[in-house]
């Protein structure tokens, strides 16, 4: 077994096999980063993806990036690992651990302290794996699933808009103060807000919810559009789910209801990315909009990562909303490296 760097010429092998690794319990959907396999990476400046090979057979593959993020007082350098999977036929063979840790080194080579991962209810194996290398289940997070499927009124009247190429230095000023001194979180600026745009697929400044009140921003929003990096198909629905699905049907005659995924389905779907503000009736009017313009745009679902009990996930009071525990594992790269207790920011770029 080889473990190397992936190269552009590995994108079809890398395509056909993360076909072949869904993912999922209740909803089991298969998830392949297309057009390009690379495109879901470019969302970070400092990357690496590698690949484990079998003889010419690529069998496995994960990504790490580094991005500065705060642990306890001081702004440090973080490691994400995400994007691991390993060929069905290759399993419980120890491969993934092959490749995290040329990872881990990858992360150690650029000075990361810590490393973490996100891992979904349910999925067991990855559980397993990370325990088994030293991470901690460090907090319980929410992944909240909006669907998509009426249009909404504001609780209040807010006003919100997209955002313009003169709004980023406002922008960058309120995600600062809105997450000063939360774990995990690095202070940005307008020209590195400006370069994550640029770089990734799927974002652009039109796709930034400003709300203004006083000349002063007071909320702001993003979303990244999954379908410039990923095509996400449903392949089966539970029987738990599915029940749900049919009572949904039967309500929807009284008043409308979100439809279920069927099997086959190729999803449209985007994540919240960079939010910002504390007024929760300005967020809620970002939140009410965000949905109203998803519904305008065909988008069927909205993904949201927050804490339990937090202003966003107020802001999405009256949504018809499906929370799904999603859990956060810190392992230290280096003797000291420990997250303070208490909240996190996790951007939805990482998911
Ligand atoms: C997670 C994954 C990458 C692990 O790869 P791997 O090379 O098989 O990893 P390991 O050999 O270390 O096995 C990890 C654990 O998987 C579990 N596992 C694997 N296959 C299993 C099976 N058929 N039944 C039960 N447990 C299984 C075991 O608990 C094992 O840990 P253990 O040997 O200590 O009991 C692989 O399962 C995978 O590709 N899953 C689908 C994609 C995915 O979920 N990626 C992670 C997203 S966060």
């Amino acid at each position: 077994m080889t473990i190397r760097q992936a190269i552009d010429e590995d994108n079809q092998a890398l395509q056909k096999l993360q076909a072949r690794c869904p993912q999922g319990t209740s909803l089991q959907v298969s998830t392949v980063n297309a057009p390009d396999f690379f495109a879901r990476v470019r969302a970070y400046e400092d990357t690496q993806v590698l690949v484990a090979e079998d003889g010419d057979r690529i069998v496995g593959s994960a990504a790490a990036a580094v991005r500065p993020g705060r642990v306890g007082d001081s702004v440090v350098p973080v490691g994400y690992q995400f994007q691991a999977f390993v060929d069905p036929d290759f399993r419980r063979k120890r491969l993934a651990d092959a490749l995290l840790d040329g990872l881990d080194q990858y992360l150690l080579d650029r000075g990361a302290v810590l490393a973490y991962c996100l891992i979904m209810v349910g999925n067991d194996p990855s559980m397993r794996l990370v325990e088994r290398r030293g991470f901690v289940r460090h907090r319980d997070l929410v992944m909240n699933v909006l669907p998509v499927y009426k249009t909404m009124k504001p609780r209040a009247p807010v006003a919100v808009r997209t955002a313009s190429a003169g709004d980023l230095p406002a922008v960058a000023a309120l995600v600062n103060e809105t997450w000063s001194g939360v774990q995990l979180h690095g202070p940005t600026t307008a020209e590195e807000l400006g370069a994550v745009i640029d770089r990734t697929p799927g974002l652009s400044l039109d796709q930034f919810l400003v709300a203004e009140s006083g000349g002063e921003l007071r909320a702001v929003v993003g979303f990244w559009d999954w379908s410039a990096v990923m095509r996400v198909e449903v392949l089966a629905v539970s029987r738990q789910l599915r029940r749900l699905g049919r009572g949904l049907r039967l309500l929807g005659w009284f008043r409308p209801t979100p439809p279920m995924p069927r099997p086959g389905r190729v999803l449209r779907q985007v994540m919240v990315t960079t939010i910002g503000g504390r007024d929760p009736t300005a967020l809620a009017g970002v939140f009410c909009e965000l949905n109203n313009s998803m519904k305008a745009r065909g988008v069927e679902q909205v993904f949201c990562i927050t804490e339990p009990d937090s202003a966003v996930t107020e802001a999405m009071r009256g949504f018809f909303r499906v929370p799904q525990p999603l859990y956060l594992y810190v392992k230290g790269l280096t003797p000291d490296a420990a997250l303070a207790p208490g909240a996190v920011f996790i951007d939805g770029v990482d998911l």
